[in-house]
């Protein structure tokens, strides 16, 4: 079965993502917008490298801009329902990136709102006290403390409820309904919530008085909400946000997204140890039924969720190559393939945890109006 859907709230078969951008009408990152980015940071993030950040809007003019020394920011967010997996820092992991070498604000929103209105389990309480768990992966990731303005929606909402009111009043129920598949039976909360992730993508101008785009890294599953904001950009006098959008990180069951209803699907920053060997020790993989076969034949890393886990902790390409070879030789067998991903996962979230624990507390010092006071 080839069918699949994408939405910013389902994501269900297997993603064909070179159809999906002919569908959204995203454009291809080409070797020559990658060149422009080496151009002007010095070299190019292994994400980017490898491909899994594979498609933009105006993020050539983005560079552009940037080599006319003009201002511009970055903006991405979570919604936050549950706790964070590896498959959402990875917008996050190359956002800081970002900050860190062109010296950008960040701009995080944690959409409370979003989830409350989405989920008929979650009480507004859950998922504000969801946003305050996730801002801890955020805060962890090492941000410079002075760049990264964090926005609770329904705590930080003075800056951005004017900037919302513009764009509600330029979105039709109509288009709305096309882009998002909303239907008489949607609740006018979530109807109205694309004016609020809209807005963040116009804040930095209004902050600085100056035109200032903003570059935002995301997976391809929240184009449609960017798509909008282009599409009004212009009629409310802001500039056009520029997008740069990877593919999903796979379930560790082999499909294309992970699931919140399967917690073996993903490994998630506060799993323990234990939970995530298992998960890894059990994951879905390329390999051949018996390890006779895979020293003949060989493995498949390209649908193989722990070579992929494999490209996002490694960041030395020589080793990753390595590890593709001998899989497809049948060198190397899954299980020894697995224990070596566990050891790079573990090390990972043993110092994201510290990292982590480090931020209790600290939430509120990053919060946008609680700066602006
Ligand atoms: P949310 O919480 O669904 O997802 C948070 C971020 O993680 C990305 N993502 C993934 N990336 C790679 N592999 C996966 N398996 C995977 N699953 C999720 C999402 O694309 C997103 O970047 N409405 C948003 C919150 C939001 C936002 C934004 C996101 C508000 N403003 C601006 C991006 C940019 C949401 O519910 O994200």
């Amino acid at each position: 079965m080839d069918e699949f859907v994408v939405t910013p709230w389902e994501v269900k078969g297997r993603v064909d993502y070179d159809k999906l951008l002919r569908q959204f009408g995203a454009k291809p990152l080409t070797a020559e917008d990658v060149a422009l980015l080496e151009k002007h940071a010095g070299e190019v993030h292994p994400l980017i490298r490898r491909g899994l950040f594979y498609a933009h809007r105006d993020f050539d003019f983005i560079m552009k801009w940037h080599g006319e020394g003009r201002p511009w920011a970055l903006y991405t967010g979570r919604g936050p329902s549950g706790p964070v997996h590896i498959g959402h820092m990875v917008p996050w992991i190359l956002l800081k990136w970002f900050s860190d070498k062109f010296g950008l604000e960040v701009y995080f929103q944690m959409t409370d709102d979003e989830k409350f209105y989405d989920d008929p389990e979650l009480s507004l309480d859950d998922t504000r006290r969801w946003a305050y768990e996730n801002a801890l992966d955020v805060i962890a990731l090492g941000f410079t403390p002075n760049r990264l303005h964090l926005i609770i929606d329904t705590l930080d909402i003075k800056p951005l409820f004017p900037i919302a009111v513009k764009t509600a009043k330029k979105l039709t129920w109509n288009t709305v309904k096309a882009t998002f598949g909303f239907t008489d039976s949607t609740n006018i909360g979530l109807i109205f919530y694309p004016s609020l992730q809209i807005a963040v993508a116009f804040l930095p101008t209004e902050l600085r008085g100056e035109p200032t785009p903003v570059l935002i890294p995301c997976a391809i599953d929240q184009d449609p909400y960017f798509r909008l904001a282009r599409d009004i950009a212009d009629s409310l006098g802001y500039p056009k946000p520029a997008t740069l959008y990877s593919k999903f990180i796979m379930a560790l069951t082999g499909e294309s997204k992970m699931s919140a209803s399967n917690p073996d699907s993903a490994i998630y920053t506060t799993d323990d140890e234990r939970a995530v060997k298992r998960k890894i020790m059990n994951a879905f993989t390329g390999g051949r039924p018996t390890a006779e076969e895979q020293r003949k034949y060989g493995g498949n890393p390209d649908i193989c969720p722990v070579f992929h886990y494999h490209m996002l902790f490694d960041p030395d390409d020589a080793s990753v190559e390595k590890i593709r070879h001998d899989c497809r030789s049948g060198a190397l067998l899954c299980g020894e393939c697995k224990l070596m991903l566990y050891e790079k996962v573990s090390r990972f979230l043993k110092q994201h945890k510290e990292a982590r624990e480090k931020a209790k507390d600290k939430v509120d010092q990053y919060r946008l109006s609680v700066k602006l006071k």
